[in-house]
């Protein structure tokens, strides 16, 4: 049974500071939880958004390294670009902080302190990665070596990339540094330990059995995780970024990220309401929803519920973790460190004033039960035979017709005609229904699909009562049915609130309709007779094939560039004794012609100079050269191959070519002009 509650407090989860957010974050945590704010805002529910971004972490030391700058500035530089962004895309957070902020360091301090004090914690001593040039302990990410499943050269001490599998350090086949490259050793280390064990009996019992409800997604993951039975998770790192662990002789100590991180959702609470926050933490009648994607769930459903539970003092436990999947891009897993991503900021930089029509496609496309893709043609697709061809056509007809026939003054609708008002109410009655029902359970694909019910009523409503056939013989119909149009227009300004703000305030205005909340949706006498109406602006535009291409031209360069970027030389061959090797007559010559072989894609016909007579080779090179333009050029060639025949063609020798990563061949030249048949040696 639904808890009755006077408020909601909604976390986003927050996101790391090492890049701009992409529109898989997007997907899964803001645009979700966006629209439910917004819906329970218009409710006129007491809410409130909090997020921030999560400032530490190895990543972020590990980029600054790079880059040769702090992690500070590494924070600062994507803290606002992360910020901004949010603010155009019309996330609404009521805060929006950093967990470097003041607030935040000592909260999650007192935090530590408090579980400490009262013997929360176990400390274990253990032996852990450190590198000895650099003089410190190095975390997950800091080791690299070769993955033992894929024989990727440059898997990470957690994961190794090129096949997803999670790793620990000490699987990876001859480990390295990632700071100094140094083969690191195994020393001591002391830890704090938070005993999840402890808490395994009330977390089961709490989920399984009190949160039956929760998405399957999320109630299977903690299910299988409390099946394999919960053991003492480390709350603490040997880093010098982050918030230290507030203990005597915790020198060089951070507290781990994921301990702080959570407790960031209680700082922004308190730096937004630093009178009132603890209502929003700490009554039984505040519900308490945190959005998060799928990797995220141990944390919010397991290790900060113990956390919680191991604090007390009334800190109340999330009612609903609505988690969803993974979005991919053009069929590939979206990736910060391959730029495989399309970026908020970037987004917003290439298609101006096109918020809602990303928020649409996210919603529309959301990876709520299983992974989705996003791709550009589809975007293209929801904006024009959507947005553009049902909501945007149906509100740009009644508010052209109404200006048309009526000098854009809503017409009345006279006492004895019905106009198919009676016929439409229930449709209507039913897609609202529909669309409460679906956001009050986290169902925001079945929600948007609703909304967009009322505009394909509007769409058919017209095509039937063709009020413009109807305008040449009975004006008192014609305005009745506008009438009846233009409610429809005001339910969709109000229902695509949560969905499309920016559209949403366009059509209010136009309708001259500025403080109509959610209890009036449904309703078909929102509008009353003899208002005026602003201009009919176009809502949507279409998006041309080439602004598409350009995107996907983009995406296909960047592949290249990661294909560059993963490869590595071939293993050395075995060796080779050196009278065995000197009985390979490598030799150059000029070539003489060149032309295609026919009916042979890859073969180019060579006659060669080669200083004693002419000599035809056969090479695969054609698809990287025109033959004309090699007529001259001096190659490298093997003389004593025995001869083959190619496509009917006797080769009498090899050319010598260098392979590069994408495959493509570069014949090898002297690097001046030599006789022809000389011996390379
Ligand atoms: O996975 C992430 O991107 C984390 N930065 C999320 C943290 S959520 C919360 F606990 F702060
Ligand atoms: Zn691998």
């Amino acid at each position: 049974m639904q808890k009755e509650y006077k408020r909601t407090l909604i976390t986003t989860a927050l996101p790391y500071a090492n890049g701009p957010v992409h529109i898989g974050h997007l997907a899964g945590v803001y645009v979700p939880a966006d629209i439910y704010a917004r819906y329970l805002r218009l409710r006129g529910d007491d809410v409130v958004m909090v997020g921030g971004s999560d400032e530490h972490g190895v990543p972020i030391t590990i980029k600054a390294r790079r880059e040769g700058v702090t992690p500070q500035d590494i924070v600062d530089r994507y803290h606002k670009i992360i910020k901004d962004s949010f603010e155009e895309l019309g996330i609404s957070f009521d805060v929006y902080s950093r967990t470097t902020s003041a607030t935040h360091s000592a909260t999650a301090s007192e935090f530590f302190r408090r579980l400490y004090d009262n013997g929360q914690f176990v400390e274990q001593t253990s032996k852990q990665l450190y590198d000895p040039e650099a003089g410190q302990f190095l975390a997950d990410r800091y080791v690299t070596g070769k993955c033992p499943h894929c024989g990727n050269e440059r898997a990470y001490g957690d994961q190794c990339e090129a096949c997803g599998t999670s790793l620990s350090p000490d699987e990876l086949i001859d480990p390295k540094s990632a700071i100094t490259g140094a083969v690191p050793e195994l020393r001591d280390t002391h830890h704090w330990y938070l005993p999840l064990d402890r808490w395994e009996g009330k977390l089961r019992e709490w989920i399984l059995e009190g949160h039956k409800e929760w998405k399957t997604n999320v109630y299977g993951q903690c299910k299988s995780w409390l099946d394999l039975g919960l053991k003492p998770r480390a709350v603490s790192r040997d880093l010098d970024w982050g918030i230290p662990v507030p203990v005597e002789g915790a020198e060089g100590k951070v507290l781990y990220v994921w301990f702080d991180a959570p407790i960031g959702y209680i700082s922004n609470t308190k730096e937004l309401l630093p009178d009132s926050w603890e209502k929003y933490w700490k009554d039984s009648e505040t519900r308490i929803i945190n959005f998060i994607g799928k990797d995220n769930i141990v944390f919010h459903c397991i290790v900060f519920p113990a956390m919680l539970m191991a604090y007390g003092d009334g800190f109340q436990l999330p009612d609903n973790v609505p988690a969803n999947e993974f979005l991919n891009l053009e069929g590939d897993k979206i990736s910060t460190s391959r730029n495989w991503a399309v970026w908020l900021h970037e987004y917003l930089r290439d298609f101006p004033g096109k918020q809602d029509v990303l928020r649409y496609v996210l919603t529309a496309n959301a990876p709520e039960t299983k992974d989705n893709d996003f791709t550009w043609r589809d975007f293209q697709a929801r904006n024009n035979s959507e947005l553009v061809a049902i909501l945007g056509n149906f509100v740009n007809r009644a508010m052209v017709l109404t200006h048309k026939y009526f000098d854009g003054i809503v017409p009345s609708i006279p006492a004895d005609v019905d106009a198919g008002r009676a016929a439409l109410a229930p449709e209507l009655s039913k897609a609202v229904a529909d669309l409460t029902a679906a956001l009050d359970t986290f169902h925001f694909r079945d929600a948007l699909k609703s909304m967009m019910e009322i505009a394909r009523i509007g769409n058919r409503y017209l095509q039937d009562m063709e009020p413009w056939k109807v305008a040449k013989t009975d004006m008192p119909l014609t305005g009745a049915i506008l009438n009846v149009a233009l409610q429809l227009c005001a339910n969709i300004a109000i229902a695509a609130e949560p969905f499309m703000p920016f559209m949403s305030e366009r059509l209010r205005r136009m309708l001259g309709m500025e403080n109509v909340g959610w209890n009036m949706l449904g309703s078909l006498d929102m509008i009353p007779a003899g208002r005026h109406l602003a201009a009919p602006e176009l809502l949507f535009e279409k998006i041309e094939d080439a602004t598409i291409q350009a995107q996907v031209d983009r995406l296909a360069e960047i592949k290249e560039q990661n294909k560059l970027n993963a490869w590595t030389p071939a293993p050395q061959a075995a060796d080779v004794d050196f009278d065995t090797f000197m009985k390979a007559d490598l030799r150059v010559g000029t070539v003489l012609e060149c032309v295609k072989v026919p009916k042979a894609d890859k073969l180019l016909q060579f006659l060669i100079d080669d200083g004693m007579k002419k000599r035809t080779i056969v090479s695969g090179i054609a698809r990287y050269y025109n033959p004309e333009d090699l007529v001259g050029k001096q190659v490298c060639f093997i003389a004593n191959l025995p001869p083959r025949k190619l496509r009917g063609i006797v080769s009498e020798g090899m050319i010598l070519s260098a392979e590069q990563p994408d495959g493509s061949l570069v014949v090898i030249s002297p690097s001046a002009p030599v006789v022809p048949g000389v011996q390379i040696k």
